[in-house]
């Protein structure tokens, strides 16, 4: 397995390119499904889990292409209703199929998707969601088997108990097709939702109230090809705001929408970070010394979970003590550990409450990747220590950062990927 070495101690300064957001990419093709034709995805990132929901949708009966950053899905050759479990294990986010399969043809078989390092990630708003639009749902031998009684699912109201991110998106591409109306109250309002909605209603849906907690999808008979673009990565573009202030660098953040990010520049500039806003780019020059700043993960637009670990290794060097509050996963401070091995100084209490103090300086040490995000916190730690670090498991980085060494590298860190 790949690892990743960065000797500490640069500054990060130039222009960093920020690349298609895998979070909107993902349920994006996921729609082709609902398609009897060609789509044409555009800005699509080159992502491990990009190539996971390619190999899904081929399995089913697509025709993909992906060359360079565009990817064309052919649904029309679809047949089989069945995700297999070898291929939903390797990526939760296949669960998205479930929806637009039973849209299309009544009936799905997709396999449990499991838990994962930063928690259960249970699925059961999407299933009481599709249960109010008239599925049939029976789990067994580890399989969701949904089956709708007319063939076609009905509209309805579904509330969800708290904002669920691919739960709304699941259930937006079930009700498109659906007969009648459906409302999604407490719906997840991230960008990649709007991204999702605004695609599907190029294809001839009629979905209004996305981005707010309060969604409704008129049902229509069909939907036809379009073209559509992925938005940028906002959690790419927090994870370099953050190495940017955090090495104490200057750096120019291109092809990004700052409207995304807004939780983190607010957090970031509370550190004593200058943070330049521009229609389509950020500057994020570091300050002299860094704040400690108290963060709580909230659902969209509050502050991501998903920087809650890259904010977590600029605390661990900052001026000060902090509470990060992590509400939305029950597991997601396995980074913490690693950084403790790089000389944080950081204590979590009942199990979602970590007190961060700030020290002078992190050591560089072999440490391990735990999931997506606890991986860019780990480069963002070495970035600054002292010394060299070493970053196994960086399967997990590739997952969700599409070059990153190379993006690294680009801004002057002294990174390199070593091959086994
Ligand atoms: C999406 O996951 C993202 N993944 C995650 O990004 C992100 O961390 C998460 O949203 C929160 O923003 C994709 O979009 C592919 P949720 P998702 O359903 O949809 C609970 C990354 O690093 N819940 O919004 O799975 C759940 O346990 C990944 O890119 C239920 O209880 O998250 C969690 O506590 C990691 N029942 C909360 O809701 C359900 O049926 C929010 O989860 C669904 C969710």
């Amino acid at each position: 397995m790949d690892k990743i070495q960065i000797n500490g101690g640069r500054r990060l300064s130039g222009d960093v390119y920020i690349s298609g957001a895998k979070n909107a990419a993902l349920p994006l093709i996921a729609s082709s499904i609902l398609v009897d034709g060609s789509m044409v995805f555009s800005n699509v990132p080159r992502l491990m889990d990009i190539h996971s929901i390619q190999l899904l949708l081929e399995d089913l009966g697509a025709v993909c292409e992906f060359d360079d950053h565009t990817m064309t899905v052919d649904g029309r050759g679809i047949h089989k209703i069945e995700a297999a479990y070898d291929l939903v294990r390797k990526m939760r986010a296949s669960i998205l199929v479930l929806g637009p399969l039973v849209a299309r043809f009544g009936h799905a078989k997709v396999s449990m998707p499991g838990g994962c390092a930063i928690g259960a990630r249970p699925v059961n708003m999407h299933l009481t969601g599709l249960e109010a639009l008239g599925a049939e749902i029976h789990i067994e031998h580890g399989y969701i088997e949904a089956r709708t009684k007319g063939g076609r699912l009905t509209g309805n109201e579904i509330y969800f108990d708290i904002p669920t991110v691919t739960g709304t998106e699941n259930l937006m591409m079930a009700a498109v097709l659906a007969q009648g109306k459906t409302v999604l109250r407490n719906a997840a309002r991230e960008p990649e939702i709007v991204c999702l909605a605004d695609a599907l209603n190029t294809m001839g849906a009629q979905i209004s109230g996305a981005g707010t907690a309060i969604m409704t999808i008129e049902g229509v008979k069909k939907l036809t090809p379009a073209q559509v673009s992925v938005i940028p990565d906002r959690i790419e573009t927090g994870t370099f705001m953050v190495a940017a202030a955090a090495t104490g660098g200057d750096v120019m953040i291109r092809g990004c929408v700052p409207d995304h990010i807004g939780g983190v520049i607010s957090k970031l500039k509370g550190t004593g970070t200058d943070v330049e806003v521009f229609e389509d780019r950020l500057r994020v020059k570091g300050g002299a010394s860094i704040k400690s700043v108290d963060i709580k993960t909230l659902p969209y637009p509050g502050f991501p979970t998903d920087m809650q670990a890259q904010f977590m290794a600029l605390m661990a060097i900052a001026n000060g003590n902090c509470v990060i509050h992590e509400s939305i996963f029950e597991n997601r401070f396995i980074h913490a550990n690693e950084l403790l091995r790089m000389g944080a100084d950081i204590s979590i209490s009942n199990g979602n409450y970590a007190m961060v103090r700030g020290v002078e300086k992190l050591q560089g040490a072999p440490v391990m990747a735990s999931d997506l995000r606890a991986s860019a916190s780990l480069v963002i730690a070495g970035l600054v220590a002292d010394g060299t670090t070493e970053i196994s498991r960086v399967y997990h980085m590739d997952r969700g950062y599409e070059g990153i060494e190379e993006k690294f590298s680009g801004l002057g860190a002294d990174i390199s990927r070593i091959k086994p």
